[in-house]
């Protein structure tokens, strides 16, 4: 079959994605991602839609081979950011009419963590009079906790289940941490009415294009709403660096891989929200940019306050840590208008597939999920 035969096919096979993945030549690369960014603008529109990212703490209770915040690095001054902090970040989101806001931190679960996070998002919903959306990044939750955040005003969540083939999740982390537990929660998510996101990690040590490809599929076969993902990057004080030699060209081949992982999500998932990750950047100036051009239509803009984000390094060169959220906004706007892409100031920006999953539910007349409002 030829190129663009495949590229229009409403239904995408396993082996044409893997023949996708494996395309070398940048003239078919170049189609590849002009048919994404068809599918984009034709299903959510050529535009970016802002989710302002609070990093408010580095605290984490787990210790995931590849990253840079792992409890056990010690290389790493922790902190929490206060409240009063974290309101007048969420503040300066909305006078910027930012739609949505992300809360990410590492993962704990205490009582005193549990009810910090219901506060401030009852108090950000309050000072944004509703406006504002809410994302959150918390990492495994219990269920009644992802509820009581729901019920105080959060309504999207990110958990990225960094690979789907449950080998390589445990080749990646302790072996206390579960892949079944990881996937339950995600279940949990999408029961209690979130707009679940989640996503991958991309040239991951004793990662196959064949695996990637199991990872775009089980996007698909979970309905997800969103996903966020991006080249795994090297932190050097790290189990998994360790192990590996630092060539460029691993860097190149995983920024490669990403985009075309991003434009053939596009292709499979029309109407979700597909982000831009920083992590692209840490690789090349203008990638996210390019991940814009491949099918993206989410970018996170950093806007933690500017002295904790050097101790919120996740991997190594990570972009914008010497800026203020204000810099971010003007060098944003100015990359964003370079790709033609628009945008979508004051809106939250729910990912369509969302609505369309929880009508085909209700008529099934199979779940309690809850409608959240729009704008
Ligand atoms: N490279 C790329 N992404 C990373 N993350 C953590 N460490 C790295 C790394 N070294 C991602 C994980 C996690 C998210 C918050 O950050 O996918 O879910
Ligand atoms: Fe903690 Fe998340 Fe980093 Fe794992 S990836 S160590 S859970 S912050």
């Amino acid at each position: 079959m030829n190129l663009e035969k495949m590229l229009s096919q409403k239904e995408i096979t396993r082996s044409d994605l893997t023949y996708l993945m494996k395309l070398k030549s940048q003239s078919k690369l170049d189609k590849l991602y002009r048919a994404a960014y068809k599918v984009k603008a034709e299903h959510v529109g050529p535009k970016v839609y802002y989710r302002g990212l609070i990093e408010f703490s580095n605290q984490c209770q787990k210790n995931c081979f590849y990253c840079g915040i792992r409890k056990d690095n010690q290389q790493v001054q922790r902190f929490t950011i206060s409240e009063k902090e974290i309101l007048a970040a969420a503040r300066w989101a909305h006078e910027n009419n930012y739609g949505s806001l992300v809360l990410q931190s590492g993962e704990l679960q205490n009582e005193e963590f549990i009810d910090f996070v219901e506060k401030i998002i009852k108090k950000i919903k309050k000072l944004s009079q509703n406006e504002l959306g809410i994302t959150l990044s918390l990492g495994e939750q219990k269920k009644e906790t992802y509820q009581r955040w729901f019920a105080a005003g959060a309504h999207r969540y990110l958990l990225r289940i960094e690979s789907s083939k449950q080998e390589l999740y445990q080749q990646l982390h302790p072996e206390e941490h579960s892949f079944k537990r990881r996937l339950q929660c995600l279940k949990n998510l999408k029961e209690l009415g979130y707009q679940v996101g989640s996503g991958v990690m991309i040239g991951l040590p004793g990662q196959s294009i064949e695996d990637l490809v199991e990872d775009l599929l089980f996007f698909k076969q979970f309905s997800i709403d969103m996903v966020g993902m991006g080249p795994y990057v090297l932190h050097p004080h790290t189990p998994l660096a360790r192990s590996i030699d630092k060539e460029d060209s691993l860097k190149q081949r995983n920024l490669k891989w990403s985009l075309k992982m991003i434009a053939l999500l596009r292709l499979l998932m029309p109407d979700i929200n597909i982000a831009a990750t920083t992590a692209l950047q840490a690789l090349d100036p203008v990638g996210r940019e390019k991940a814009l051009q491949a099918g993206a239509n989410v970018i996170m803009p950093i806007i933690t306050p500017q002295k904790y984000r050097l101790d919120y390094q996740l991997y190594e060169d990570k972009p914008c840590v010497d800026e203020k959220a204000s810099d971010c906004k003007d060098c944003l706007e100015a990359r964003i208008n370079s790709v033609g892409d628009e945008i979508a100031y004051g809106e939250w920006g729910d990912s369509p597939h969302y609505f369309k999953r929880i009508q085909h539910k209700r008529t099934g007349g199979t779940t309690n999920a809850k409608d959240t409002p729009s704008q």
